[in-house]
């Protein structure tokens, strides 16, 4: 079962700004509020709704504007980001509040934030959306980028942000400063020239980027089935259901060279950056067929035969039927894991 895993202290933040706003300003996709009520919230935080996730932090409203409108018209999941000292309502108290938390921010000194994940794994894009101050991503945004670096490697993410007048080009250096090891999409920039136009742009964009609404629905209660595409045949498998499973299968489609190793038992190749195992048992006794991690190399490792049981070895899923037969040959094979349709 999916789960979008956020911690209570960000719930709280976010149903206290809920409570605090007037209701055409709560967060909703016109058929109720995204954020879980706070039962539902306590009980489960089952509401993951397919595979985009909206975070974003506003002052003024005008880039929660931009992430209601990406998320109404994906129909998928959204977080709002929150300064743990409140704005100030003062423009120029804010500029001055700004300038220093950039400042600070070039010493390695972060802003605290209200906001936090525990993963992304469910996720193929994550849209971050923020104010531009002084040409920068908006603090409170950047700290989130700073606290969350290593959960995001690997994920495409897709910056949207609102201006006055400036350009995107400074905070799109920042964000790929911040989290370096993400796959950028074409950004979005809406300024307040261009706002008046956002039901149209967005949508565009969001065509440009092969995000829409039918595969988010698609996805939200998908089966982790893989093909594995070799030069002249197709083989199946079927994924656990655990973060590193779910990691591997939001980076489908991907195509390795799986390298030979211990003469024919395991087919191995290293993934970039590692796979996320949190929440992934460890320990495993190996059938011809499983596909595992080996924790302490980072490695994905296909058994070709059984081997003996070790802790260090994590199941990610396994090769349907008779299939490892076609894999268990001599030398290297290069292959293409995608997710069947
Ligand atoms: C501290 C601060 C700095 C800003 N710096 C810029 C800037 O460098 N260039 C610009 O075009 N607009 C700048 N703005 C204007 C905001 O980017 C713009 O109003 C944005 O749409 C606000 O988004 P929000 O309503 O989501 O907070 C700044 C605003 C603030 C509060």
């Amino acid at each position: 079962m999916k789960k979008l895993f956020l911690i209570p202290l960000m719930l709280l933040a976010t149903l206290a700004f809920a409570a605090s706003c007037n209701e055409d300003e709560h967060i909703t996709d016109g058929e109720g509020q995204i954020i879980p009520e706070e039962n539902e919230a306590e009980d489960d935080m089952d509401g993951t709704k397919g595979r985009y996730l909206v975070l974003y932090c506003t002052r003024t409203g005008n880039t929660e504007r931009m992430a209601q409108t990406i998320q109404s018209t994906l129909d998928c999941d959204m977080i709002i980001v929150e300064p743990e000292t409140p704005y100030e309502n003062d423009y120029n108290a804010m500029l001055d509040r700004a300038q220093a938390e950039l400042d600070a921010i070039e010493q390695g000194n972060y802003p605290a934030i209200t906001t936090s994940v525990e993963s992304f794994d469910e996720y193929d894009i994550v849209f971050i959306g923020y104010p531009i101050w002084y040409s920068h991503i908006a603090t409170p945004m950047q700290t989130f980028l700073h606290n969350h670096a290593d959960l995001l490697a690997g994920k495409r993410i897709a910056l949207f942000a609102s201006s006055g007048s400036s350009g995107i080009g400074t905070s799109e250096r920042d964000a790929a400063t911040l989290v370096p090891d993400a796959v950028f999409e074409e950004s979005l920039l809406l300024t307040s020239g261009t706002l008046g136009s956002m039901d149209t742009r967005i949508p565009a964009w969001l065509e440009e980027i092969g995000a829409n609404r039918e595969d988010n629905q698609e996805n939200a209660n998908e089966s982790l089935d893989v093909n594995i595409i070799m030069a002249n045949q197709t083989i199946t498998a079927t994924l656990e259901d655990n973060s590193a499973a779910r990691d591997f299968f939001s980076r489908l489609p991907l195509e390795v060279t799986l390298e030979d190793y211990n003469n024919g038992t395991e087919k191995i190749f290293y993934p970039d950056p590692e796979l996320n195992l949190d929440d992934t048992p460890r320990g495993c006794a190996p059938t011809a067929g499983d596909i595992t991690i080996y924790e302490p190399w980072g490695n994905v490792a296909i058994f070709c035969r059984d081997w003996s049981e070790s802790n260090s070895l994590i199941k990610i899923g396994h090769i349907d039927g008779n299939g490892i037969e076609a894999l268990s040959v001599a030398g290297d094979v290069q292959v293409i894991f995608e997710r069947q349709q």
